[in-house]
């Protein structure tokens, strides 16, 4: 394990997602439960052992119910704004490993509906045209056709309808006030989409004739409808979903927020040209001090560092050379330059082969997609 190095979210950072798991009475990712992982997968996945997935919901129970013979369901899913960032690739980087490991289904809703409603620029074509162009990156990271079911809102509504008016009926507008903040200003196709996000949780089961444990990998902020799912799903006569949660990757300007797909200096995007991709890192928000002479008597600070987070969660996979870098930073002897050439080669060399994939993925796309 990592014990050695430090996480920079313990250092520092704006989101306290100790607190997160407080607020949201969630579970934290125990050792226990990652060697109960190890045992079936062999080893581990970058995301666990660094914790990028720190948090979850019955994740013990989805095991268990494995080990006894009955295998679960990958969901999660896409709002279809815009084009598809480093940061939203996490859970799905995560689902395609555990679908090879765990020879899971996988199934991904693409929200054109609600991206529609809650955006007032966006028109239900953009975001419609932003699905079937965020389904390539899915596919680009080379999920198994034969199991793996992508869907847009839109384009699937007679199937998830049924279920989720079963869903609403069960939901009272104070529950999802409290639970989502909605206002009396709020539009009632927001009020209602909760029930929409939940359907998929059902969606396995409804089809197979039988009931399907369900794990859902998703950033931590969309566990709201995963409790209202889960309060639902006895109601209905199905399993509760089971959640396993990530944290969000910074944005290059800095550790304040989450990348952001409508501010397209903030995230590097799928589609982005490598020349661009490297521009991007090269201008990104770092830990280090202010001059070259500062950062040498001072050193540098790798806990407030988008570059070196980038690094830790995702592209360095290497302990010993984290360690070098992270040390190295804060004793001023490792430079920023180094470690933006570093993360820029990497993050390159992924976006260069992801884009070739995402060519290949427009001729088997309809091999993916489930219709009504
Ligand atoms: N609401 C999510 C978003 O805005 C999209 C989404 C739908 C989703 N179903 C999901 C995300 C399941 C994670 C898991 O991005």
């Amino acid at each position: 394990m990592d014990e050695s190095v430090v996480t920079p979210w313990e250092v520092e950072g704006e989101i306290d997602y100790n607190k997160l798991i407080k607020q949201f009475g969630t579970d934290i990712l125990t050792e226990e439960l990652l060697n109960t992982i190890k045992k079936y997968t062999g080893d581990l996945h970058p995301f666990l052992r660094r914790k990028l997935f720190f948090s979850h919901r019955d994740l013990g129970w989805i095991l268990k119910k494995y080990e006894e013979g009955e295998k679960f369901a990958l969901y999660t899913g896409r709002g279809p704004s815009g084009h598809t960032h480093i940061g939203h690739l996490v859970p799905w980087i995560f689902c395609k490993w555990l679908q090879d490991k765990f020879d899971c289904e996988f199934y991904f809703q693409m929200t054109d509906d609600e991206k529609f409603m809650m955006r007032p620029d966006l028109t239900l074509e953009q975001t419609h045209a932003f699905a079937y162009e965020n389904a390539l990156d899915v596919i680009a990271l080379g999920f198994d056709p034969k199991k793996t079911f992508i869907f847009s809102d839109i384009d699937y509504a007679k199937t998830l309808y049924k279920i989720s008016i079963q869903v609403a009926k069960n939901v009272t507008t104070s529950t999802a006030k409290a639970v989502f903040g909605f206002k009396n200003s709020t539009n009632i196709g927001m009020v209602f989409f909760p029930s929409v996000q939940a359907a998929p949780c059902f969606l396995p089961s409804v089809l197979k004739g039988y009931n399907v444990p369900v794990l859902i990998p998703a950033a931590i902020d969309q566990d709201p409808y995963w409790r209202i799912s889960r309060d639902v799903a006895p109601k209905l006569g199905y399993y509760k979903p089971a959640a396993i949660h990530n944290m969000f990757l910074p944005g290059l300007e800095g550790p304040s927020g989450k990348m952001s797909a409508s501010k397209s200096d903030t995230a590097i995007f799928s589609v982005d040209p490598p020349k661009e991709v490297d521009k991007k890192i090269k201008r990104a928000f770092t830990g280090g001090g202010q001059t070259i002479k500062e950062h040498k008597e001072k050193g540098g600070n790798p806990g407030v560092c988008t570059i070196y987070q980038y690094l830790y969660f995702i592209f360095e996979d290497d302990n010993k050379k984290i360690k070098e870098i992270h040390d190295g930073c804060k004793r001023g002897e490792v430079f920023c330059g180094e470690c933006k050439n570093l993360l820029s080669e990497k993050l390159v060399k992924f976006i260069t082969t992801h884009q070739e994939n995402r060519e290949k993925a427009k001729d088997v796309l309809d091999k993916f997609l489930l219709k009504d």
